[in-house]
């Protein structure tokens, strides 16, 4: 049984901010080998203005091929409503909306306050037509206003729990430490309850890992990763990639939580990956060194 659920963000979070482009093949083949490695859930793109981010131009496509996966959650990223009706147009099973708690990244990314945007949600949520999540972006930290006041991050998770499936803590830039993990995720599950599932950490100062670590311990189970650490949001300076899948699911494997997901499997994802956009600087310390001898996976 599966006891922690990822959520592969690299074709969304990783592609958006990669420097070369991925073709709509490769993406496809990169995405069956995820779900052929066991994702059960795949952030496979965005619905923005093919101008302002290129890369995710033929995110409807990569929708519907995604549907054509047996077992997998096709989720797309939309900023606005016209995002969310071309994400439900193209069938996407969820729609994940970056919220941002500082009202600087917020402008800055989509061009709305935060309480503009809360709305902007709650009337996609009103029209139906696939889950919603709502993700409290640089909810640790911003890199334009510097910290992000609690209160900001627990209002707004509540605004949107009164009508999102599920929300989502997201630290977008990479300034979450494990202490301040645990005290806001425990703040705003005790304001929402079981309505607080996901947790979206970006490596950029090294603690990724730390972090999931610390949201575990205080019952959190959903984590966004990005293969080979790619990722980054192109609309908040300084942000650098999402903690590591290949890691991710080393941790949780080897200390016997487990993930539903083949490492063996991983890597093979992984080499469509580097051979697709092969000029992108790629890591994850698990893929370099290999599995430990005799290392046995969660049961
Ligand atoms: N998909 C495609 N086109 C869209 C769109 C969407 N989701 N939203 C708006 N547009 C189009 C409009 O139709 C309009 O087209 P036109 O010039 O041909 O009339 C144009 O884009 C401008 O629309 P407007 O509503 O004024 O948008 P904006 O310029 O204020 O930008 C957002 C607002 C939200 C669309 C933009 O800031 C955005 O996409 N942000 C997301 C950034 C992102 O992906 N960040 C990383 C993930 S967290
Ligand atoms: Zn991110």
């Amino acid at each position: 049984m599966r006891q922690v659920h990822i959520c592969e963000v690299g074709p969304r979070d990783g592609l958006q901010n990669a420097k070369h482009l991925m073709s709509t093949e490769a993406k496809k083949a990169w995405i069956s080998a995820l779900a052929a490695a066991g994702l059960r859930e795949i952030e496979v793109g965005s619905f923005v203005p093919p101008k302002l981010i290129p890369a995710m131009a033929d995110t409807g496509e990569i929708v519907r091929f995604s549907r054509t996966l047996q077992n997998v959650k096709v989720v797309a990223l939309a900023p606005n409503l016209k995002g969310f009706q071309r994400a439900v147009e193209a069938g996407a099973h969820k729609v994940t909306f970056p919220v941002s708690a500082s009202r600087k990244h917020s402008e800055s990314n989509v061009r709305m306050t935060p309480e503009q945007m809360v709305e902007e949600v709650r009337r996609c949520a009103q029209l139906g037509g696939a889950e919603i999540e709502g993700a409290v972006s640089t909810a640790f930290g911003c890199t334009m206003q510097g910290a992000v006041p609690e209160d900001d991050v627990v209002r707004i998770a509540v605004s949107l729990a009164q009508f999102c499936d599920a929300v989502a803590l997201a630290d977008t830039v990479g300034y979450a430490n494990p202490a301040q993990v645990k005290r806001v995720f425990s703040r705003v599950r005790r304001e929402i309850g079981g309505k607080l599932e996901g947790a979206h950490f970006h490596n950029t100062r090294g603690l990724g890992l730390a972090n999931a670590l610390a949201a575990y311990e205080v019952g959190v189970r959903n984590f966004d990763s990005s293969m080979g650490g790619l990722g980054g949001c192109p609309f908040a300076p300084g942000a650098s990639g999402n903690v590591i899948t290949e890691d991710l699911v080393f941790m949780f494997e080897s200390m016997g939580a487990s993930t539903g997901i083949d490492l063996e499997r991983l890597f093979e994802a992984r080499a469509i990956l580097t051979e697709a956009i092969p000029q992108e600087p790629i890591y994850g310390h698990t893929p370099q060194a290999g599995l430990p001898k005799g290392f046995r996976a969660a049961a």
